[in-house]
């Protein structure tokens, strides 16, 4: 009995040794720093204009009026994301997805879309958006709930800020800052 005993201790020992290289393996990101990056933008939402039709309205609820303040309708977009509010300012990159109006009241706009980065820092990674944008209101967050490229396994969210509106056009301009951690 005890000669078996003793025999097993190094497949124990070899054991315990690989739960624990396991382990902190498993660990490995969680006790390393995570990195918090803050990227301020200008995305220009616009369904018309000179520099329009990066925003489409593209459904809505049958029989009903289509438009922004609408409940059901939904847009497509691939926004122009810009280092100031002047459209001709350096490209950051392109807000890619759709939004849905999904308030019955019409004050809510749900966002789901990629950030999709062309500037030099980021260059290739994007961000994946989701959230409430109760435009209503002077600033809003919404969150970050992924990341790919410098961005994978990032998380956190944005303050939305809108700086210039036309609601009868559908256009808009919103400042972007956005807070993420990522590793
Ligand atoms: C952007 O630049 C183009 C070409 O130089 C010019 O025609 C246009 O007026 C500018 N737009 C704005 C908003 O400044
Ligand atoms: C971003 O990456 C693309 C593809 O690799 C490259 O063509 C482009 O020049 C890069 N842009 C910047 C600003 O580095
Ligand atoms: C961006 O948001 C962060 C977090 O809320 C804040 O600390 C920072 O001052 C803001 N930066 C700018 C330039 O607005």
């Amino acid at each position: 009995m005890a000669k078996n005993a003793l025999k097993r201790i190094p497949i124990l020992t070899l054991l315990i040794f690989v739960v624990l290289a396991v382990s902190s393996e498993a660990t490995k990101y969680q006790s390393q720093n995570l990195k918090e990056t803050n990227i301020v933008f200008y995305m220009h939402d616009l369904a018309s204009g000179l520099n329009g039709h990066t925003t489409k309205m593209v459904g809505g609820i049958p029989h009903k009026r289509w438009a922004v303040l609408a409940f059901g309708t939904v847009f497509a977009i691939d926004d122009k994301l810009t280092e100031t509010k002047d459209w001709n300012s350096t490209q950051v990159g392109r807000a890619r997805g759709i939004y849905v109006n999904s308030a019955l009241d019409g004050s809510d706009l749900h966002l789901l879309m990629s950030l999709v980065f062309t500037n030099k820092d980021f260059n290739g990674s994007t961000l994946e958006i989701q959230g409430s944008d109760r435009f209503y209101q002077k600033y809003r967050d919404v969150s970050v709930v992924s990341g790919t490229g410098i961005f994978r396994l990032a998380r956190g969210f944005a303050t939305l800020e809108t700086v210039f509106l036309d609601i009868p056009n559908s256009n808009a301009i919103i400042r972007w800052n956005v807070t993420v951690l990522h590793y």
